[in-house]
């Protein structure tokens, strides 16, 4: 297996080149919104990786963090959306992508007529370790032998704690399009653990990545075109799901998946997904004399902590779970006035695969008034 360290050199490697030209058949084709591309500048549009578009997603006033943000485009477009109360940071670990991002920033910032995105630089595995500032406090105290090297180690630790780059529970959307995949195999738990950590209580991550329909065997995975062209580091469906699941989110659901592969190597389908997962669920129970019934159309349904409910059987729950029930994504009777009004861009071709919602209506326990 190709070490960390390498697989990471040469994902940079090719987005650098991919920064300064663009570098064909990188990702798929993604369609967005014209009208937010119009204030975008041309070498942002056309050096595009990206395997779908988050951005129909966001809302207006939302603090939005996207992971691998390249030349900036999603993280323009957003800035129209969450318009000049909200805010976006693209974090990247490529120099050249930032330069590129950095310097259209205040063009697009001119154009809309407010400035709202930033872009820092970091490793998304690790989004509390702020590389700019750790490079700036190397070049004072360098690595000459093994006593610096330690003490460097120790104070990427202290930054991480004092100074992070992004803050824990501080954003509200985390967006990618088509950077999950490329980090390295050891490191993707870490990665859906930070994700969930930037993420405030309610919050949520938009993710756009390329999943397989089968496990990428070993000498894929060595190929180092083939990982930094998005496709050896590909986790299945199944796992990809998985992963939000085990991070502490709740709700998943695949809100896009494209039915035609966009790859298909050694009889592997590659394919793009955009899937959805809040963070909330965590908590206290308190007793608050709330029941629910499921309504259909599923015989039974289990939610992501556990409870299991018959279609019409009347359940006992927590105030917590009542709550979460009663919003979005879970939200019942409102599930449909929600959906066209909250992810009102969506286009009309986009195959949407729904995940049936509970349809929970509020009843009090028998003798107890609500
Ligand atoms: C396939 S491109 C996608 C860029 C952008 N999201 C888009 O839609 O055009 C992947 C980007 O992620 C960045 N990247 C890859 N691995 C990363 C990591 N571990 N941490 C931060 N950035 C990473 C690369 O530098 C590159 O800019």
């Amino acid at each position: 297996m190709i070490d960390a360290h390498r697989t990471e050199a040469i994902v940079r490697q090719r987005y650098a080149a991919g920064a300064k030209e663009r570098v064909d058949n990188l990702c798929c084709s993604v369609e967005y919104e014209s009208e937010y591309l119009k204030v975008i500048p041309q070498e942002v549009i056309e050096r595009d990786y990206g395997c779908g578009d988050p951005s129909p997603y966001l809302f207006e006033g939302e603090a939005v963090l996207d992971l691998g943000s390249g030349t900036g485009k999603i993280c323009f477009i957003a800035a129209q959306i969450v318009g000049a109360k909200g805010k976006v940071i693209g974090v990247d670990m490529t120099d050249e992508m930032l330069d590129v991002a950095r310097r259209n920033a205040p063009i697009v910032a001119e154009r809309i007529g407010y400035a709202n995105v930033e872009f820092c630089k970091g490793r998304i595995q690790d989004l509390a370790l702020d590389l700019e500032l750790l490079d700036r406090q190397l070049k004072a105290h360098p690595i000459t032998n093994a006593a610096s090297f330690l003490a460097a180690d120790e104070l990427a630790e202290e930054l991480r704690v004092k100074h992070p780059l992004v803050a824990s529970d501080s954003v509200d959307v985390v967006v990618s399009s088509c950077v999950l995949n490329l980090v390295e195999s050891k490191s993707k738990r870490q990665l859906f653990e930070e994700i969930f950590r930037v993420l405030k209580k309610g919050g949520r991550a938009v993710i756009c990545d390329i999943v397989s329909d089968e496990e990428v065997p070993e000498e894929m995975q060595n190929d180092p075109d083939l990982w930094s062209g998005c496709i050896s580091g590909a986790l299945t469906e199944e796992s990809f799901l998985a992963a939000f699941e085990r991070a502490g989110f709740y709700g998943i659901q695949i809100l896009k998946r494209d039915a035609q592969p966009w790859r298909t190597v050694q009889g592997i389908e590659f394919r793009s997904v955009t899937v959805e997962a809040f963070k909330g669920k965590q908590g206290e129970c308190f007793e608050r004399n709330q029941a629910v019934i499921y309504r259909g159309p599923f015989k039974e349904v289990l939610d992501d902590d556990g409870h299991r409910m018959e279609r019409g059987k009347r359940y006992a729950v927590c105030d917590k779970t009542y709550n979460l029930y009663k919003k979005s994504p879970i939200a019942p009777s409102l599930s449909s006035s929600i959906r066209s009004s909250r992810y009102r861009s969506i286009r009309p071709n986009h195959s949407i695969v729904r995940v049936p919602h509970c349809g929970i209506q509020k009843k009090a326990r028998a003798g107890i008034t609500t």
